[in-house]
């Protein structure tokens, strides 16, 4: 079996950056400590509405990341000529906008499937993979296969959602189902959103799973596993005196 490698999906530290418009806490110094850590990759969302990643981070990422670079961008021109620029290992196509979204919040391939074939196409030509974040759903999956696209991303959310048993043990079938019919057609299977340290267990048990993007139940726990030594040191400064 293949290792499962974990990109860390790090749009939150740039969420925080933006909320006081200044330069801290640098999303790029997180990805060395991601990278310096054990991460085999670095995800980033190239946002239309540019909520938290902004250019010059996708550009500088670029030039920092050693290991996978994946850039989740949408289907908007202006987005993909950007990352056709950029030039990351893989770009995830999301749906930003709502009718880009099947009913439970994958993109929409059976309506875009002639703009998503000309993007893969466009991105190969570049040498950048493509993954496409959709539902678990076969039949998805199998229209991904035929856009020509290198990876799925089972798009996990509702697993995470789910609150009864019942309720977990049917989604994650689905994810199950999804990506066992991906190993047939011969597409990659990634999958992610909603991740946390609890729940990625049974998802690790996937057919053919190849990477996990994770960014919120990550950034959240560094939050409280570097609050004391953060504290420390300003308390360390303060009694020190001027
Ligand atoms: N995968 C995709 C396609 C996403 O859009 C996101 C969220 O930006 C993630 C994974 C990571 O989700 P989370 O932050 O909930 O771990």
């Amino acid at each position: 079996m293949n290792e499962i490698k974990l990109c860390v999906n790090i749009d939150h530290i740039a969420t925080l950056r933006q909320a006081r418009g200044g330069v801290e806490p640098d999303p790029l110094k997180g990805a060395e400590i991601c990278e310096e850590n054990g991460a085999y990759g670095i995800t980033v969302h190239l946002r239309e509405d540019r909520r938290h990643i902004q250019d010059k981070d996708v550009f500088a990422l670029k030039d920092i990341v050693k290991g996978k670079y994946n850039l989740e961008i949408s289907l908007s021109h202006e987005i993909i000529k950007i990352a056709l620029r950029v030039k990351p290992h893989q770009v995830t196509i999301v749906p930003e906008k709502r009718e880009e979204l099947t009913t439970e919040g994958g993109l929409d391939i059976k309506k875009y499937f002639d703009k998503i074939k000309r993007a893969v196409k466009d991105f190969h030509d570049s040498g950048i993979e493509v993954s496409l974040f959709i539902e678990p759903d076969p039949e998805i999956v199998k229209l991904s296969k035929d856009t020509g696209a290198d990876h799925i991303e089972i798009h996990t959310g509702t697993y995470c959602d789910a609150g009864e048993e019942k309720d977990i043990n049917r989604e994650i079938n689905r994810i199950y189902e999804a990506a066992d019919a991906a190993v047939k057609s011969g597409i990659g299977v990634n999958a992610g959103h909603g991740l946390n340290y609890s729940n990625v267990r049974r998802v690790l048990r996937s057919p053919g799973l190849e990477e996990l993007n994770i960014g919120h139940s990550i950034i959240s726990r560094s939050v409280f596993t570097g609050l004391s030594a953060a504290v420390r040191e300003m308390v360390s400064i303060i009694r020190s005196g001027f």
